[in-house]
């Protein structure tokens, strides 16, 4: 998605239509009576084009040089000319070019003719002109909310961002209940990274029309990059619907429906979007490539979707066991678990010894454990490792070491022993620190354990199961931590007891839990343990359960997976 720049493209390049249904008069122009005007007003370009406008009226050079006359807006950082320099430039066109003296004459007023001549410049590109020339009509209307919103596209179109924002919120201050100038906004505010004016501003838009296109789709596209993946494909489906012919939409729209799992939906938006714009590019192709075989593969069709992969994804083809092992991670995340244990079972066949295929089949097949296989644990994670905090942490969204390091804060901040349970790459080291010393790090994993050496933080790190480290140990400490580590046991009991033997009266224990559909424990298809709270508070019986907030835990195809944040207190 690094293809979508902030705002929409369409709002820069060229004059809303709306707008544009008006200087048929001007469009008239000859090429060569645009290029006066061009050179009449424009900076940019001035030492390559000869400054014609001087022969026609010298004063008017001044709308260009800003030397003179010029009145700066005391809220902007917009300079509008004065107004005899703006009738100086108005007299000139009237005599150089007769279309300009007619629409002055049905307007009764110069600034309509300034205005539609400024969208000439804009329709043809030349922004610095464009803006001088709304800049002008301005100056003689300075109450004109379009004429606002002209100059700030036109800024945005050149770059100045800060000066089409004024130049917008002047608009909206004169008018606030048109959709167009918000719109504007949106897109401007989406360009320079002001998320929370940019959500605003387009829903501010939508809510005043609702057919928006434009609208849902920036609105969509912003909360794509927030990983607010349902809530930005029912934006951008929006969007489709309201305007089908937009190829960025659909472009959108299949990334999206990748994420969602919808594969049909999603090969079929990437094809409509290469019908109606470009070829699409390497890393799409291969998405669509994933999403008709993912498809085929639901259907029933696991060898042929296999078989048939090269030749669909042709020079863009990945590894096929690369294919073979997300296919069975995609699937079985999105709930296609007969496809997925078809999948699974073939991976099995090809290495029976390796655990985590063996407990990753197991769990799609719904098999009850009461915790992962400490081999599946061991070998998973030591792959993981080196991946683990870009995955979690930027795709996954997961922040649960900061959400219980808060919780915790909430009732107490200075220990005197403290223990990362599980402490993977120890991403919860910068959480507990400013907490006391010493803390200690303890994981199945050594893989994990080297990535949490490497983070430092750490009095010591320990490479043990967790339940053995805390049946042997002689430390007694008053904070355990558990940020997404019950998540790999099913029964609670053992680790619950042997947590409370590791304590002193009245430590703290901090957890986090994946919520369970029904009570009890439940190993998910995604090798996860997900727990009721009942069933935790009935383990808990050493425990004074102080706080249980609810928060996601993670993204899981797409969708936040809804987890529990607890706190309790050794008796
Ligand atoms: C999802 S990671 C979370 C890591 C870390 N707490 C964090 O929040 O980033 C789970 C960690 O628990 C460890 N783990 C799982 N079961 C374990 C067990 N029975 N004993 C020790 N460590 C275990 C894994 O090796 C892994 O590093």
């Amino acid at each position: 998605m690094q293809k979508f720049r902030r705002g929409l493209p369409g709002a820069r390049s060229r004059p809303p239509d709306l707008l544009w249904t008006s200087v048929w008069a001007i469009s008239a122009l000859s090429h060569e009576q645009v290029k006066v005007f061009s050179a009449f007003g424009n900076t940019t370009h001035r030492s390559a084009r000869p400054r014609k406008a001087s022969s026609i009226n010298p004063r008017a050079g001044d709308l260009a040089s800003g030397r003179n006359d010029i009145r700066i807006l005391s809220m902007t950082n917009i300079q509008l000319p004065d107004v005899s320099v703006t009738m100086a430039l108005v007299a000139s066109l009237q005599a150089n070019l007769p279309d300009f003296g007619r629409i002055v004459d049905q307007f009764g007023h110069p600034a309509p003719a300034l205005r539609q001549l400024g969208l000439v410049h804009w329709e043809n590109g030349r922004f610095d002109t464009a803006a001088r020339t709304f800049e002008a009509a301005l100056s003689l209307r300075p109450e004109d909310p379009d004429l606002w919103r002209d100059l700030a596209s036109v800024y945005s179109a050149s770059d100045r961002d800060e000066q089409a924002l004024a130049a917008i919120r002047k608009s909206l201050e004169v008018n606030p209940h048109s959709a167009q100038s918000w719109q504007t906004l949106a897109s401007v505010a989406d360009r320079l990274d002001d998320v929370e004016a940019a959500e605003g501003a387009y829903r501010r838009t939508i809510a005043l029309n609702p057919k928006a296109a434009a609208a849902h789709l920036g609105l969509g596209l912003l909360l794509f990059r927030r990983k607010s993946y349902a809530e930005a494909l029912a934006a951008v489906r929006m969007s489709v619907d309201l305007d089908p012919v937009n190829g960025l939409a659909h472009f959108a729209l299949g990334h999206l429906s990748l994420i969602a799992s919808d594969f049909a939906g999603c090969a079929r938006a990437f094809d409509e979007a290469a019908r109606l714009t470009l070829p699409l590019d390497p890393p799409t192709r291969q998405k669509r490539a994933r999403a008709l075989t993912f498809q085929a593969m639901i259907e029933g069709r696991v060898q042929e979707a296999l078989q048939n992969y090269g030749q669909i994804a042709g020079e863009d083809r990945e590894d096929l066991d690369v294919i073979v092992r997300d296919a069975f991670s995609v699937l079985s995340a999105s709930g296609h678990l007969e496809a997925a244990a078809e999948i699974g079972r073939m991976r099995l066949a090809e290495k029976p010894d390796d655990p985590v295929r063996r407990y990753l089949l197991d769990a799609v097949l719904g098999r009850s454990m009461t915790a992962a296989p400490t081999e599946y644990i061991e070998r998973y994670f030591d792959q993981f490792a080196p991946r683990f905090d870009s995955k979690l942490l930027e795709t996954l969204q997961y922040n649960a070491p900061s959400r219980m390091a808060k919780l915790v804060a909430g009732h107490r901040t200075d220990f005197k022993q403290m223990l990362d349970l599980g402490c993977g790459t120890g991403l919860a080291a910068g959480e507990l620190l400013p907490f006391g010393q010493p803390l200690i790090g303890v994981d199945l994993s050594s893989g994990m354990l080297a990535e949490a050496a490497k983070r430092g933080g750490y009095t010591e790190l320990v490479k043990s199961e967790a339940i053995a480290y805390l049946e042997t140990t002689p430390n007694r400490f008053d904070l355990i931590f558990a940020a997404d580590s019950l998540i790999y046991f099913g029964e609670l009991g053992p680790l619950m007891r042997a947590v409370a033997e590791a304590m002193v009266q009245g430590g703290l224990f901090a957890l986090s839990i994946e919520v369970a559909a029904r009570e009890g424990f439940t190993l998910q298809p995604s090798g996860r343990f997900a727990h009721s709270l009942d069933y935790l508070k009935a383990m808990a019986a050493d425990f004074v359960i102080m706080e249980a907030v609810e928060g996601n835990i993670r993204l899981e195809a797409g969708r936040p997976v809804s987890g529990l944040y607890v706190l309790m207190e050794r008796r």
